[in-house]
């Protein structure tokens, strides 16, 4: 199919890109089943046994732990006759996974390990025949899977977009994000399209109207232009701030390798397509996004802190409270949009006025990949 190109780089997208179920299926195709896609916080799968599924794309993947350790990936697709494998969305198993239907299992390799009667097939090949690999990553304590053959670049892609945010990519080891642990976390389901999630989180325009909490926090926000704007810039805490936290009250300690020039600043990164890390010097708030449909999205927002602040049973809810609440301000926001999307108002999209203007490169990464 072709794709009407949005008349200028100035220009939203139109209406359609967030309402129409054939730009959701190519963005499927193009993005989401072609690119690195962050799918499970590493350490929620950290025994032998433990697995997860999760839906990327059109396809069912299954993350599950070896007796070895490893961490693997493989469609959620019984190779025998096409039955879903794990049905639930996280579990434990003690040596292999079992088809529900005709009880083929395989071990946590993917191997095909045992099928009743198979022994009455002596021709079938147990490793032909076992779990299809997906490629897998691991980065900041989250596995990252992609479905195509032939990956992208992690390091250009995933890693790149870090380095283009901060400057460079080794300045987020001073967070040791893959050491933290999961203090807190939310799954929001916001009934918009995922760009438009993507598009809020970009920009700051809305910071004065929406975040009133954050501007308190952060009043550079207040001008509109997000910490994202500007590569490697963190957003100050204001004079008066002690925290990162909903009134502005302390903090926890600063995380380990968090240097002076960090402290009390806001970092802000988007990795495209489904994930924004946000750096604070005593924690870090990860977004992973699940596209579901065209009008829907499910977003879990990680926070964490050391691992002895969450041992220790600290008090995080400030800080907690303080991201949640963005968090709800902006999805409110977005599911306002995106009724108005299928607008006739709207069959050409709006404008972006100048402290938007880098929202234009992500319209453009879009159009690119769904052009190919
Ligand atoms: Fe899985 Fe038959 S479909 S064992
Ligand atoms: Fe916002």
């Amino acid at each position: 199919m072709t794709i009407s190109l949005p008349p200028s780089l100035l220009a939203t997208l139109p209406g359609h890109y967030y309402t129409d179920p054939t730009v959701f299926a190519l963005e499927q195709e193009r993005i989401f089943e072609s690119m690195w896609f962050a799918v499970a916080r590493s350490s929620d799968i950290g025994t032998p046994g433990k697995f997860e599924t999760v839906d990327v794309g059109r396809e069912s993947v299954v993350l599950v732990r070896g007796r070895d350790n490893q961490l693997r990936a493989f469609l959620n697709v019984c190779r025998h006759r096409g039955a879903k494998l794990c049905l639930d969305s996280a579990g434990e198993v003690k040596r292999a996974l079992q088809c529900p239907y005709h009880a083929w299992t395989y071990g946590l390799d993917g191997k095909l390990v045992a099928a009743p009667n198979l022994t009455k097939m002596p021709d079938i090949d147990r490793t032909e025949w076992g779990l299809v690999p997906v490629h897998l990553r691991e980065w900041l304590g989250y596995a990252w899977v992609c479905l195509a053959d032939l990956p992208p670049s992690f390091e250009d892609t995933v890693q790149g977009a870090v380095a283009n945010r901060l400057g460079e990519v080794s300045m987020i080891d001073h967070w040791e994000v893959d050491e933290l642990s999961v203090g807190h976390r939310i799954v929001y389901d916001v009934r918009a399209n995922w760009k438009l999630v993507i598009e809020n989180f970009m920009e700051c325009y809305h910071c004065a109207t929406i975040h009133p909490e954050l501007t308190e926090v952060l009043p550079e926000f207040a001008d509109g232009y997000a910490a994202q704007y500007y590569v490697g810039h963190g957003a100050a805490f204001g004079e008066d701030v002690q925290g990162f936290t909903v009134d502005g009250s302390e903090g926890l300690d600063r995380i380990g390798g968090v240097g002076e020039d960090q402290d009390r600043r806001y970092y802000a990164i988007t990795v495209n397509p489904q994930v924004f890390v946000n750096l604070v010097p005593d924690h870090v708030i990860f977004h992973r996004m699940y596209p579901v449909s065209a009008d829907r999205t499910t977003v879990v927002c990680d926070w964490l802190y050391t691992k002895e602040v969450v041992a220790s049973g600290k008090d995080v809810t400030h800080s907690v409270e303080l991201f949640h609440r963005v968090n709800v301000q902006d999805f409110e926001a977005c599911e306002r949009c995106q009724p108005s999307m299928s607008s006739r108002a709207y069959a050409k999209g709006g404008v972006l006025v100048p402290s938007e203007h880098h929202i234009a490169a992500f319209h453009e990464w879009l159009t690119d990949r769904l052009a190919t």
